[in-house]
């Protein structure tokens, strides 16, 4: 079978095109994929804000706090921050910590608990490191609320 020359112009564009997309998506999203996609991240955030629950440093925040709906947000914006194919619906940092009054030893221990969950869902570290560089900026809005 022969195939028209103009033909397999058009099917080499085709091709090569696809490929192109594929690959801008992929890199774009790659820290999503890194930390396991929407699974990943909502048993990451869940190991999070629970050992945050249980540490006798931060568990007053969360003894009135809807712990379900804060997996659900918080989880969402780690999807967004992250690459992945989700939109960021809640408040911003300085509103959503409001009346809170974190300080500095409240944060370190809550980015320790980030760590110890990132290390239980064997995160890379390169993924740990480019996640807790993303949230690194977020300090200055979240403290003193
Ligand atoms: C970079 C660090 C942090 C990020 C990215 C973050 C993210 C968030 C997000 C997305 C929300 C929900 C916003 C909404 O309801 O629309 C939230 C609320 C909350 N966060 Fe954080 N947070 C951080 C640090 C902390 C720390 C250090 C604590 C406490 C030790 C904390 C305790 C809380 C609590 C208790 C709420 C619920 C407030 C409420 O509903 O009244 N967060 N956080």
């Amino acid at each position: 079978m022969t195939i028209h020359p103009i033909a397999s112009i058009f099917f080499m564009i085709a091709v090569t095109s696809g490929c192109a997309s594929y690959e801008t998506i992929r890199n774009d999203k790659s820290l999503f994929h890194d930390l396991g996609g929407k699974p990943g991240i909502a048993a990451i955030v869940r190991d999070t804000i629970d050992l945050a629950a249980a540490n006798p440093v931060t568990m007053r925040h969360f003894e009135k706090i809807d712990i379900p709906d804060l997996k659900k947000i918080v989880s969402e914006q780690f999807c967004a921050l992250t690459g992945g194919p989700c939109k960021y619906t809640g408040k911003d940092m300085a509103k959503a910590h409001k009346g809170l009054d974190l300080n500095a030893a409240e944060f370190n221990i809550f980015v320790e608990d980030l760590r110890h969950a990132l290390d239980r869902n064997r995160i890379s570290e390169s993924a740990r490191n480019r996640l807790l560089a993303l949230l690194a900026p977020m300090k200055r809005d979240v403290l003193h609320q």
